[in-house]
């Protein structure tokens, strides 16, 4: 409820209008224009969502300023110390941390539903050898509402629940088929016996032929990963999400959307291009030249892994990978390593450029995570799948809380027309 109103006044018509002024429990105020075109015959134009709440969310809260990202209430500093993936996706999913009792259900609930159709696995046969793992996994995805339709009424929230558990369950395993169909290798089943990481780690690695331990400190490193990566409120994906499920369309068709919009160089795809980009750049004496292309428009290079649309400061989630590039690269032996090095001194060298400092460009989430996923053995086409699969909690968290609320409308922005005034059809003979 509005407790102060935003007055809008037309000089020529001097028409007012009274818009509420709406606050969240914390953070900026926004004003509610739903009545502007009704009042004064006027839409809003904010291109790239700059300024626009597009929905009231309880989900996750940044403070782009501060540096200050909070799930549920919880900061993210709290959360990557103390908690796992499989609790934060929980916290996210039904708004509240669990009980012990209500954690080891949840997670037996995700650990049982881990195997795909068999049909479905088949579908990678049909790919290319070197088909891109997000078109693979984009493609599964949505093919996953012709094998679980029995659970598809939106209006139906145990539904609903199934099919979070399912996504959930079921991404790491997709993911997998994807890379072992990459390098022509059998696809590994899920074991339920090995947590959510433990599992990924075994069906990617795993062979037939021989025996492999899941290294506990590299499964321990991808945990922390995925939950930095769990949730962003409103980003591209998100978005795309509540979009595409605003119109009724089944869930995994709107997962798969957020797959695709995640599969960008300016969201998820981040994170492979920050690997190119340091080993185009090579070398510490090649960085100023570097820096001088990501600085001049005119060269379309920008910094990856640099800038953020509300982070104006440090982003929490870079600092936090940050710390653990020394932990992780320590102790999988890889200490030494020239891209990490590279990746640092690049870092440095911005922040005190006055470009960068200027116009508040700091690492993002993407700037570090792909050199621990390289430590661990990931191959940089599969970054972004990663990330995929951590995301899949939130996408799944905000559609649930957009399809659960009763107020939902379907998502549909308007435009400001700029195109040709009306005109007659020529008959192509007579066109000059
Ligand atoms: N390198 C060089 N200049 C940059 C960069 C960069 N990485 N990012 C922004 N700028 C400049 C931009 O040219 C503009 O300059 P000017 O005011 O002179 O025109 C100014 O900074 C503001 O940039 P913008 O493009 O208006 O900012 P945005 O909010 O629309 O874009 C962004 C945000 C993340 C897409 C952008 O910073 C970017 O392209 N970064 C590199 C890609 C990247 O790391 N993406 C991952 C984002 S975090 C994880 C995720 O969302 O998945």
């Amino acid at each position: 409820m509005a407790d102060k109103n935003f007055e809008l006044l037309d000089p020529a018509s001097g028409k007012k209008s009274l818009l509420p002024v709406r606050q969240g429990t914390v953070g900026p105020a926004v004003l509610d224009i739903a009545t502007i075109n009704k009042d004064q015959g006027v839409f809003t134009f904010d291109p790239g969502f700059g300024v626009t709440a597009a929905t009231e969310s309880k989900i996750t809260y940044i403070d782009g300023d501060a540096g200050v990202l909070m799930h549920r209430g919880y900061p993210i500093e709290q959360l990557a110390e103390k908690s796992s993936f499989t609790e934060v996706a929980y916290l996210l999913l039904y708004g509240d941390l669990p009980t012990a009792q209500a954690l080891q259900e949840f997670s037996l609930s995700i650990g049982h539903h881990t195997m795909i159709n068999e049909s479905l696995l088949r579908f990678f046969g049909g790919f290319h050898h070197n088909a891109h793992p997000m078109a693979m996994v984009s493609a599964v995805v949505a093919s996953m509402s012709a094998f679980y339709h029995d659970t598809m009424d939106i209006n139906n929230p145990r539904h609903r629940e199934i099919f979070a558990h399912r996504i959930i369950a079921k991404i790491p395993t997709i993911a997998a088929a994807a890379y072992k169909h990459s390098l022509g290798q059998p696809f590994v089943y899920p074991r339920n016996d090995l947590d959510y990481c433990a599992n990924l780690l075994h069906m990617f690695f795993a062979v037939p032929c021989e025996r492999y331990e899941v290294d506990a400190d590299a499964a321990a490193a991808l945990d922390l990963l995925f939950i930095l990566h769990a949730d962003h409120e409103q980003n591209a994906s998100t978005s795309t999400v509540r979009l595409a499920g605003s119109t009724g369309a089944n869930p995994y068709a709107a997962i798969s959307a957020g797959v695709s919009a995640l599969w960008g160089p300016a969201h998820g795809g981040a994170n492979e291009a920050v690997l190119d980009m340091l080993e185009q750049i090579g070398s510490v004496d090649q960085i100023p030249k570097y820096l001088a292309m990501a600085k001049d428009k005119s060269a379309h290079f920008r910094l990856m892994g640099f800038g953020h649309r509300v982070y104006k400061n440090f982003d929490p989630r870079a600092k936090i990978i940050r710390a653990m590039c020394h932990k992780v690269l320590a102790k999988l032996g890889s200490a030494d390593n020239p891209l990490f090095e590279l990746a640092l001194k690049l870092e440095e060298i911005a922040l005190k450029d006055e470009y960068f400092v200027s116009r508040k460009l700091y690492p993002n989430v993407d700037f570090y995570s792909g050199i621990i996923y390289s430590a661990l053995g990931i191959p940089r086409s599969m970054f972004t799948v990663m990330f995929a699969i951590a995301r899949t909690v939130g996408w799944v968290a905000h559609w649930q809380e957009m399809i659960s609320d009763p107020s939902m409308r379907i998502g549909r922005p308007r435009q400001l027309y700029t195109g040709p005034v009306q005109r007659d059809y020529v008959a192509v003979a007579k066109r000059g």
